[in-house]
């Protein structure tokens, strides 16, 4: 008897089934692979310069520069920023004009406004602080979830999983769970969302790592075409390449309409 618990608990720890079923991943499997994670990112993640010198006004500048642009890309013009605009308040007080060539190059302008804008708001209603406050930062221009999400973690330790691209493609192998959300924001047939099922995998005591974690494991081993499964730090729980389905999961997103 106690022979036969033993050996369910150990298949309950390893298998992908119950990471992956029908049932939520039960409390072991969760705990597994958040320490996996979050050893592999200790270990491996690319030294950035806003992770590596972080400040709140560092993370809120390199979230906006990374919406629909990558790391390689960014990096340059990061930098160049700090130096041109070394905090909210310069920021704040700088003409659009400046802020724009600053920004020339890296394309979608309108994120270079809504920072600035931000900026204005941070300096003007909350004292130069990133707010803590979920709903205030909703409220900042440019904010959406996924930013509300990245910042309030990584600068507060806010318990909420922000969910782009990377994510979200980790989320549809792992569960091999594809809601299907396009840009008109549907979901199909599914009550579930990959925002639940983010939300539950979140490490709250770590979420700002965790929430860089997921991101890098999208960006460099889970990537859209020929992904490393074997290097994969949650390989043990990951469904989709044990079903064949790592490439094809997530589905294309649907047609705005
Ligand atoms: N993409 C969005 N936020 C990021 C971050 N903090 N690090 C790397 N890539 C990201």
């Amino acid at each position: 008897m106690k022979n036969r618990m033993k050996k369910k608990v150990t298949r309950t720890r390893n298998s992908t089934a119950d990471a992956t079923g029908e049932g939520a991943p039960g409390k072991a499997v969760l705990t597994g692979m958040r320490r996996a994670l979050l050893a592999w990112y200790d270990r491996e993640r690319r030294r950035l310069p806003w992770r590596e010198q972080p400040s709140a006004y560092r993370t809120v500048v390199s979230e906006f520069m990374l919406q629909q642009t990558q790391v390689a890309t960014v990096l340059p013009y990061f930098e160049k920023f700090m130096s041109t605009f070394p905090d909210f308040a310069s920021l704040a007080r700088s003409t659009e004009h400046d802020v724009l060539a600053a920004w020339s190059g890296l394309g979608y302008y309108r994120r270079a406004r809504m920072l600035k804008g931000a900026a204005e708001e941070i300096v003007r209603s909350h004292g130069a602080e990133v707010p803590t406050d979920p709903a205030a930062l909703l409220r900042l221009p440019g904010f959406g979830d996924y930013t509300t999400a990245a910042v309030g973690s990584i600068v507060h330790g806010l318990a909420l999983a922000a969910v782009d691209g990377n994510v979200r493609r980790v989320i549809a192998r792992l569960f091999e769970f594809d809601d299907g959300k396009g840009r008109n924001g549907r979901a199909r047939n599914t009550d579930k969302s990959t925002a639940s099922h983010a939300q539950a995998l979140l490490s709250t005591r770590r979420s700002g790592d965790w929430n860089q974690a997921m991101m890098e494991l999208g960006a460099t081993v889970c990537t859209p075409k020929r992904p490393a499964c074997g290097r994969g730090p949650l390989r043990r729980w990951c469904r989709a390449p044990a079903a064949g389905r790592a490439e094809e999961l997530p589905r294309p997103q649907s047609a705005p309409r």
